[in-house]
């Protein structure tokens, strides 16, 4: 589904470069539900940024379902995006004066579908997150863990084949965060590849696969078992390898 090899990923401003990926490889096989962890300015969101096609990288072979999206032009690449990913964002990226309905139209309008189509698309998703009774509410009415679920059901409403999440329950307290952990579980088991960026390392344990990622650089860590040691220091953790 997606295999990068190599990839590498330099920011310059006129003072700095940032190597904010360096020569980093990260393989994600179809169906999978992977947990990525690592501190902070380690990479994590310029990864995700970088898979779901909304930033270019600087060198390095990145083939996305398929497609070599390095040969891609810009138009391509936003088809291909609007066509198979979805993205939760780190904060949720709602738009303030939109109502929830009008939030999940936005990147279902971009695609051109008819709107009896997206009607229905829509009010499935945000039923499916629990929010069905609330369509015309703005996001300033909602609680923390709602707006979170509403930037689930706007990535849910286009049904990707690829789901990107940066840090999904990054705002929720514990029961929240298990909950919205329980919809992206079904939603994977329903046959969408899940990419999840969080801190949380009892959510990160309940994920397939544990990626690593440190200086710009990914370390499996279901296949280094000595390194889960270190990374998880919470007595009785494991990478629950399922
Ligand atoms: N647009 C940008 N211009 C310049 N540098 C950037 C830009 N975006 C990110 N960086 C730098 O790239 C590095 C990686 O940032 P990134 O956002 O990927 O980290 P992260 O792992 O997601 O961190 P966090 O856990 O805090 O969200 C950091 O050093 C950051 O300052
Ligand atoms: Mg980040």
């Amino acid at each position: 589904m997606l295999h990068m090899q190599a990839v590498s990923k330099v920011y310059r401003t006129e003072l700095v470069e940032t190597h904010a990926l360096r020569s980093l490889n990260l393989h994600v096989q179809e169906g999978e539900f992977v947990a990525v962890t690592g501190p902070s300015g380690s990479g994590k969101t310029t990864f995700l940024n970088i898979a779901g096609l909304l930033e270019t990288f600087s060198s390095g072979e990145f083939m996305l379902d398929g497609e070599n999206v390095r040969g891609l032009s810009d138009d391509a690449r936003s088809r291909l995006r609007n066509r198979k990913i979805g993205f939760i964002f780190q904060g949720f990226n709602l738009i303030p004066d939109l109502n929830l309905f009008d939030n999940c139209d936005v990147p279902l309008r971009y695609r051109g579908m008819p709107s009896s189509e997206r009607k229905l698309r829509i009010e499935d998703a945000l039923a499916l997150v629990g929010l069905g009774s609330r369509t015309k509410h703005f996001p300033a009415e909602l609680s923390g863990g709602q707006q979170q679920r509403a930037a689930i059901a706007r990535a849910l409403a286009g049904t990707p084949r690829l789901l990107l999440a940066d840090e999904p329950t990054g705002n929720l307290d514990s029961q929240m965060a298990r909950s919205v952990m329980e919809l992206l579980e079904e939603i994977n088991a329903q046959g969408t590849t899940i990419i999840m960026v969080t801190h949380d390392p009892e959510l990160a344990a309940r994920a397939q696969r544990n990626v690593h990622i440190v200086d710009g650089m990914a370390t499996d860590l279901s296949a280094e078992p000595s390194l889960t040691q270190a990374a998880h220091s919470a007595p009785a953790a494991s990478t629950a390898n399922a």
